[in-house]
Formats: structure tokens, C-alpha cells, sequence
């Protein structure tokens, strides 16, 4: 296999990214990148398909690129420059297709591959990091930072998560609470212990100061 696939990926992901605010830049995808290979390495999963699907997994996002999400033409067509196996192409493109929360529609990835790429996508939407990111994409979707009037949603679909008008502190009860249970890998539950810990006191801190007991 061409030894420069991976070099030339994290160039293709900054083009693409290089200019989104709403929580999924190129430096997203660079820290699940990363992460993902972490914890593959830990588990013992093929490293050249968790790193590809990690570097490819946004760039098809039906919320970023519509035109080309249902048959992940970015990804495939960046794959099929490089002397790939059509089966490896087919594997990356099935983690891309599955690594996305979706509500009750989220599915576990088949693949022990998949399992490490979700896991890291997962991680990065917890903690400081995942905490920024949720205000970022909020405000960059017009949505509120905190309304008391709104309840939070438990259980919606994939639709209904996408078009949700909920509020930013919602989006931690709906989904971000969530993940640490939905780790698929003992390497990252270990790290999700402590980001979903760090969440639940900055949501007691948000929340107190809110009311203005603090
Ligand atoms: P995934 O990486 O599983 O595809 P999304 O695309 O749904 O996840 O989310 C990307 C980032 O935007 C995550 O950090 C996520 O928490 C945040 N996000 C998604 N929906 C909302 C929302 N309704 N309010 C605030 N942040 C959100
Ligand atoms: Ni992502």
C-alpha cells in the first residue's frame, strides 16, 4: 500500500474543513484520527482501516456535504486513487455509514474497527472539548444556550435528533450523558469515565449559577 494514503488524507480532511465553525473542523478529525488509533492499538484492531475510516468519517456528513452523503462520494472516490482492496473500501465506507449518534436509530459498527472509530467520535463530544463544541455547534445553529421552558427530549429518532430546535444544555441530556454507557471498548470507557464526570459538575456549576445560588 502506498505509504503516503495517510499524509495525503489529513490533507484532503484540512481542505475540507478548514473553514467549519460548527464544531466539526479539520482538528476534530484530527483528534479522532489520533484517538482512534489509540485505542486500536490497544485493542488489537487492523490500524490502516481505523485510521482511513477515522480521517473520512465526516467528510460525506449528510449535515456538511447532502450532495454527496448517501453514497459517500468524497470518501470513495478519494479511497479509489490508491491501490485499496475494493473490500477495505467497502469496510470503511459500512464504519463511515455507522459511527454517527442518531438517537434510537444509532447502531453499534459491526467491526471491531468500527467499534474504535465510534468510540474516539464519541470521545471528542465529551469533556472540555465535547463541551465546547456542543455551545459551538449551538450557536452556529441558532439555538439557545439554555431555556427552562424547554424540556429535553429522551427518546427521538434519527430525524427528529437532526431537526431537534432543543437547546444547547439540552443536547448534554439527550446525547452527551449518554456515551459513556454506549462505549463500545474497555480502553475508552476508561477515558469517558472521566470526561462524562467532568460534564456532570460543569452542568451542576452551569446550572447553580444559573439559579444564582453561586
Ligand atoms: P456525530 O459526530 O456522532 O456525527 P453530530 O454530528 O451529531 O455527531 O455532532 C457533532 C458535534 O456537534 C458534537 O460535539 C455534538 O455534541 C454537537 N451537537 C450535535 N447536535 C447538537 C445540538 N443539538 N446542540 C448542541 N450541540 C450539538
Ligand atoms: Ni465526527
Amino acid at each position: 500500500m502506498d505509504s503516503r494514503i495517510i499524509d495525503d488524507a489529513i490533507e484532503y480532511v484540512r481542505g475540507i474543513f478548514a473553514h467549519d465553525y460548527g464544531g466539526h473542523d479539520f482538528f476534530h478529525t484530527i483528534r479522532v484520527f489520533k484517538m482512534a488509533a489509540a485505542i486500536a492499538k490497544r485493542e488489537g484492531a487492523e490500524l490502516l482501516t481505523v485510521q482511513l475510516a477515522a480521517l473520512l468519517h465526516d467528510v460525506d456528513d449528510v449535515k456538511l456535504s447532502p450532495k454527496t452523503h448517501r453514497n459517500r462520494e468524497r470518501a470513495v472516490s478519494f479511497l479509489s486513487r490508491y491501490d485499496i482492496p475494493q473490500e477495505t473500501i467497502a469496510e470503511i465506507c459500512d464504519i463511515i455509514d455507522t459511527v454517527s449518534f442518531a438517537g434510537t436509530d444509532t447502531v453499534t459498527p459491526k467491526s471491531l474497527e468500527g467499534k474504535c472509530v465510534q468510540d474516539a467520535d464519541r470521545l471528542d463530544a465529551m469533556g472540555a472539548i465535547g463541551i465546547a463544541r456542543a455551545f459551538a455547534y449551538g450557536g452556529s445553529h441558532n439555538r439557545a444556550i439554555h431555556d427552562p421552558g424547554i424540556p429535553f427530549q429522551e427518546e427521538m429518532n434519527r430525524e427528529e435528533y437532526r431537526n431537534s430546535l432543543s437547546t444547547t444544555i439540552n443536547h448534554f441530556y439527550e446525547k452527551l450523558l449518554r456515551l459513556h454507557a454506549l462505549m463500545n471498548t474497555d480502553t475508552a470507557k476508561a477515558i469517558s469515565k472521566e470526561r462524562d464526570a467532568y460534564m456532570r459538575s460543569y452542568l451542576s456549576e452551569f446550572l447553580a449559577e444559573w439559579e444564582g445560588v453561586r
